[in-house]
C-alpha cells in the first residue's frame, strides 16, 4: 500500500477536494482507502456512499484494520478525533501501525488532514509515502510554505524515519483570469520553482458541484466540468507516476 497525504496548515486551500478526487481516481485501478482526519468531516460527507464500518479515530486507539468495501473504502471523521490532540502522543505511532497492518489489504491510501499542525497531521506524515501540499496563490499561503516543510522534516527526524517523497506545492484553486494570481505564480516559480508540483488545478465552479453531488468532476455534465476533469486527471496521472504505482 502506498500512502499519499494531502496537507497544508492553511484552511480552504483545496485539500479535501483533492483528496476526494484522488480517492475516486485511484479507486478506478487500485484498492483504495481514504482516511478523513478532519473533524469538519467534509471528506466523509463527499464520499458518504463509501463510508465503511471503522471510524478514523479508531486507528489511533489501537492497531486496527479497516474491512474493505470494494474499490473504495472511507473511514469516517467524528468529533472525537479532537481527542487525539489531548492524549498521549503514542497514538501517533499507533496510527502508523494501523496503516502498516493493512499493507496487503489496499494498494492506495489517501489521507485528508485538518488545517493545523496537529497530532493528526503528524501521524499522517509519519505514515506517508508521499506528501502533496495544495496552496492558494496569495502572500499568506506562500509565507506558510517554510513552516510546512519544517513540519515534515521535524516529524521525520523525531521518529527517525526517512522523509516521505515531497510531490510539491500544487496551486489548487488557481484563477487563471486573475492577472495578480498569474504574476504571483510567476514570482513563486522564480523563488521556489523546484518545490512546485508539475501541474495546477484551476478554479472552476464544478468542484463545488462535485462535493454536493458526491461525484468527481469528470462524471458531471457540462463543458466546464469536462475540462476540470481532464485537468485534475492529468494531475493524478502525474502523482501516480511520481509515486510509482503499479499500472
Ligand atoms: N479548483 C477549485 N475551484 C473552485 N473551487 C474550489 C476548488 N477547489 C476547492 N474549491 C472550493 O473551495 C472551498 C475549500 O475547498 P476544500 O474544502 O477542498 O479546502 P480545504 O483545504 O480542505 O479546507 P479546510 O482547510 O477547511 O479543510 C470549497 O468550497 C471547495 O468547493
Ligand atoms: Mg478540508
Amino acid at each position: 500500500m502506498k500512502t499519499l497525504v494531502v496537507m497544508n496548515e492553511k484552511g480552504g486551500v483545496g485539500k479535501t477536494t483533492l483528496v476526494a478526487h484522488a480517492s475516486w481516481y485511484f479507486a478506478e485501478r487500485h484498492r483504495t482507502l481514504a482516511i478523513d482526519l478532519d473533524q469538519q468531516a467534509n471528506l466523509t460527507s463527499t464520499l458518504g456512499a463509501q463510508v465503511g464500518s471503522v471510524d478514523s479515530v479508531a486507528l489511533f486507539a489501537q492497531v486496527t484494520r479497516v474491512p474493505s468495501l470494494g474499490d473504495l473504502t472511507v473511514t469516517r471523521s467524528t468529533r472525537d478525533l479532537l481527542g487525539v490532540e489531548s492524549v498521549d502522543r503514542a497514538c501517533i505511532e499507533t496510527f502508523r501501525d494501523s496503516l502498516g497492518c493493512m499493507g496487503d489489504d489496499y494498494d492506495a491510501c489517501v489521507i485528508d488532514t485538518p488545517p493545523a499542525l496537529s497530532n493528526r497531521t503528524f501521524a499522517a506524515l509519519l505514515a506517508a509515502d508521499a506528501v502533496l501540499a495544495p496552496i492558494g496563490i496569495n502572500d499568506y499561503s506562500i509565507q506558510g510554505v517554510a513552516e510546512l516543510l519544517r513540519a515534515i522534516k521535524g516529524v521525520c527526524s523525531h521518529y527517525g524515519r526517512a522523509e516521505p517523497q515531497f510531490l510539491g506545492l500544487l496551486p489548487s484553486i488557481f484563477d487563471r483570469k486573475s492577472r495578480r494570481e498569474r504574476e504571483m505564480f510567476e514570482d513563486l516559480a522564480g523563488q521556489v520553482g523546484q518545490l512546485l508540483f508539475p501541474g495546477i488545478v484551476a478554479k472552476r465552479d464544478s468542484y463545488a458541484r462535485a462535493a454536493s453531488e458526491g461525484a468527481p468532476v469528470w462524471r458531471l455534465k457540462g463543458a466546464s466540468a469536462r475540462q476540470a476533469g481532464q485537468e485534475i486527471r492529468t494531475v493524478f496521472g502525474a502523482v501516480q507516476t511520481l509515486m510509482e504505482f503499479k499500472p
